[in-house]
């Protein structure tokens, strides 16, 4: 459903979570590597492209930054007085071109997906309902907002801390679930009557309800049960329990495609990894930010990646880590390797076990086997890197390059003093200190000649 201009949806954004007992906003708390308020923008963007705002305050500056991408689409909320004054707040903002409907969600509720978003508001806006919200019964109403009904029809919502038995009858067990759609052309008029006159000395935006609810506007609460995608996050606890939730729908979704995910129980793929069918993982394992897999690629236990490509039959082996990295098709990676941002592997590459990467191109078949490091290095196709070889990268000051041509063959325990260039073919010896270039298809060695000295020499020893 399109509903052009007519719909605008704001996140609520700019509390700032005082349960997680974290200096990070809530909503930029990460699950499975992505901050938050990503899912909840993903759940609406669909909605009204364009046209979902985020409310910030607390560390405004730092969900901006998290955000690039959104950019005149923040309304800032300069304090923070209660999700009253949040929705007056993005109000200001949006009346120059006011929408039809509002729909406003509170930022804590990563597990929204886009079709129950998308289900709420058609019904809201097709029943040309004034008020509605989504409520859930459930069998705790924790910290939740309360709603009340008289014969059935919605006639408020009550704050768990000013819920009173006496005044407000028993508890029905149907709370708020945070998530409202508005008709502007009602429900903005009543905005100026809400006050804070309640336990926590907060404006608050669902004393809406009973205010529209007495003048006879038509409103309703959406029960969704007790569906889980609809509880928010206000605790390490529900944070922790909100990802396993999210990561076993990502896993179910990608077997179902067809990528075959061993021990499932422990890997956690970020919502915006690609990976292709017939992609071999097991767990445990994390997947992370823009990553990608190709079809025959495998990933074994204990490997971490974070924006990085394994491109087709490649093979991670075990406890890899692989950020901002490229590594080609067939390629072999590990056991115990890492690579750093800007390292690329060509295809048929390999990197064994304790060998670091950082900005490293290794060419087509090119090998460094066994404990290297090789840092801003270019490594030519079919190279072969000797145990123990480290590129002397950096002077104190600044970095280095080395290049090491096509066929070339690095002696083990070689040290690479960059900037420096190995010519194609070239051959350096074991152990060597190189500072200076070796041309193509020459030996460089740089170490102390070896001398045998008789034992008499070196004092008395006897057999
Ligand atoms: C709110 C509801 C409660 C509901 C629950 C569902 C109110 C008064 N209560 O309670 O009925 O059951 O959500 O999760 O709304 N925020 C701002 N600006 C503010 C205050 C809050 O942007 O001035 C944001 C927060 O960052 C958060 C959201 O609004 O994302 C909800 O605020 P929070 O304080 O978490 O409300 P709850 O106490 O959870
Ligand atoms: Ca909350």
């Amino acid at each position: 459903m399109e509903y052009g201009d007519g719909l605008s949806a704001v996140v609520f954004a700019a509390g700032k979570g005082t349960r997680m007992h974290s200096p990070l906003p809530k909503v930029l708390q990460p699950l499975l590597g992505e901050p938050m308020l990503r899912y909840v923008l993903s759940a609406l963007d669909p909605l009204c492209p364009g046209r979902v705002h985020t409310l910030i305050g607390h560390r405004a500056d730092l969900v901006r930054k998290a955000f690039p991408e959104r950019e005149g689409l923040f309304i800032v909320q300069k304090e923070q007085l209660g999700t009253g004054h949040a929705l007056a707040t993005a109000w200001e903002a949006l009346r120059g071109n006011p929408p039809a409907y509002l729909t406003v969600v509170n930022g804590d509720t990563p597990l929204l997906e886009e079709s129950v978003a998308a289900a709420f508001v058609e019904e809201s806006i097709r029943e040309r309902r004034d008020l509605s919200f989504i409520s859930l019964t459930l069998p705790d109403t924790g910290a939740f907002g309360l709603v009340l009904r008289q014969d059935g029809r919605v006639t408020g919502i009550v704050e768990a801390g000013d819920f009173n038995e006496a005044v407000h009858g028993p508890k029905s067990g149907e709370i708020n679930a945070g998530i409202y759609c508005f008709r502007t052309e009602a429900i903005v008029p009543l905005l100026p009557l809400l006050d804070s006159d309640n336990l926590q000395g907060e404006v608050y935006i669902t004393d809406l309800i009973a205010l529209a609810a007495a003048r006879g506007l038509s409103v309703e609460g959406c029960n969704f049960g007790d569906d889980p995608r609809l509880t928010g996050v206000n605790t390490p606890a529900e944070l922790s329990k909100a990802e396993e939730y999210l990561r076993a729908r990502i896993v179910e979704r990608h077997l179902e495609r067809g990528v075959l995910i061993r021990a499932p129980q422990g890997v956690r793929i970020g919502p915006d990894v690609r990976i292709e069918p017939g992609a071999d993982i097991t767990g445990p394992c994390e997947i992370y930010g823009r990553s990608s897999v190709g079809a025959g690629a495998r990933i074994a236990s204990h490997c971490r990646l974070q924006d990085a490509v394994l491109e087709q039959d490649a093979d991670m082996r075990s406890f890899c880590h692989a950020e901002q990295a490229v590594i080609g098709r067939g390629c072999i990676v590990g056991p115990y390797a890492r690579l750093r941002p800007g390292s690329v592997l060509e295809e048929e590459a390999h990197v064994g076990n304790f060998v670091e990467l950082k900005k490293a191109r290794l060419g087509k078949g090119a090998k460094a086997n066994h404990l290297s490091y090789l840092g801003d290095a270019e490594v030519g196709e079919k190279a072969n890197i000797g145990a123990g070889t480290i590129t002397c990268n950096y002077d104190g000051v600044n970095k280095h390059r080395t290049r090491i041509g096509a066929g070339a063959f690095i002696g083990s325990n070689a040290a690479l003093v960059a900037p420096v260039d190995i010519g194609d073919g070239a051959l350096v010896g074991a152990g060597s200190v190189i500072t200076k270039n070796v041309p193509a298809d020459s030996l460089g060695v740089g170490r102390a000649p070896q001398r045998s000295l008789p034992l008499p020499l070196l004092g008395a020893k006897k057999h």
